[in-house]
């Protein structure tokens, strides 16, 4: 079930059946010559559209900007400063929380934004603990490809060449879900180089066409189901354990 298809009325009579949410969260920034702006937000909502298809998932609008400054330095990237990041997510989670959901499941697709939603859950957290009471809601951040099974899937489809950014992995993932959208490019070099990630200038210097330690030439849309396949099938997993989770006290 998808909330932004939903009516206020289908979401009331959701709430008394379930209180757990998942929300696809990523990032609008450069994927190398052939990776698309928003792979790391589509690649958390394919997955999760894929998942709320097999089971009885809600699953919210992706949260599709995150923090990707060290991206800026090519065209069509978008990026949140870490500050206004919490303020977002915080009032996401304001939001939700008022209508009644107490476990909300992020599933990330940036790996640049996992300190910021750290930071934000222990921000909203936060609130409740100064006022010596209990939040009442329990926030959960898990990145796609740290779902059981699929680095090692990952693994085997691409032994070598699978990179930390503009990863065949992600790749392969958009083109299962938007063939019409697969684009190719000579790579110089097949692989691409690794280094440290520090801002914009640098990265742009250190990692001409955006790619880090990737050969996303070996991405197909068959891999890329394999991917969503075992994603999807985890994450139904998860979510209905993080949901049946105990409540303390
Ligand atoms: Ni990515």
């Amino acid at each position: 079930m998808l909330l932004h298809l939903s009516t206020w009325q289908e979401i009331e009579a959701f709430l008394q059946t379930s209180r757990t949410v998942v929300i696809p969260i990523g990032s609008n920034e450069q994927h190398g010559p052939t990776g698309l702006l928003g792979t790391d937000f589509l690649c958390p909502e394919i997955i999760a559209h894929e998942a709320q298809k097999r089971a009885d998932l809600l699953v919210a609008p992706t949260f599709n900007i995150g923090m990707a400054q060290h991206h800026l330095g090519f065209p069509g990237s978008i990026s949140l400063r870490p500050t206004t990041f919490i303020a977002a997510l915080t009032d996401w989670t304001r939001s939700l929380v008022g209508h009644g959901f107490e476990r909300l499941y992020f599933l990330n697709g940036h790996g640049g934004n996992v300190a910021t939603i750290e930071a934000a859950f222990s921000e909203i957290y936060s609130a409740a603990s100064f006022d010596r009471r209990s939040a009442g809601f329990a926030l959960k951040l898990r990145n796609w490809w740290d779902l059981p099974g699929v680095m090692p899937l990952a693994n085997r489809l691409f032994p070598t060449g699978h990179g930390a950014h503009a990863t065949p992995s992600e790749i392969a993932v958009t083109q299962w879900a938007y063939p019409d959208a697969i684009k190719s490019a000579n790579y110089a070099p097949q692989i691409a180089p690794n280094g440290p990630i520090r801002e914009a200038a640098d990265f742009r210097a250190r990692f001409p066409d955006g790619r880090m330690g990737s050969d996303p030439g070996q991405a197909t849309p068959e891999k890329g189901f394999q991917l969503v396949d075992q994603a999807a099938g985890e994450l139904i997993r998860e979510v209905e354990a993080f949901g049946n989770e105990e409540r303390p006290g």
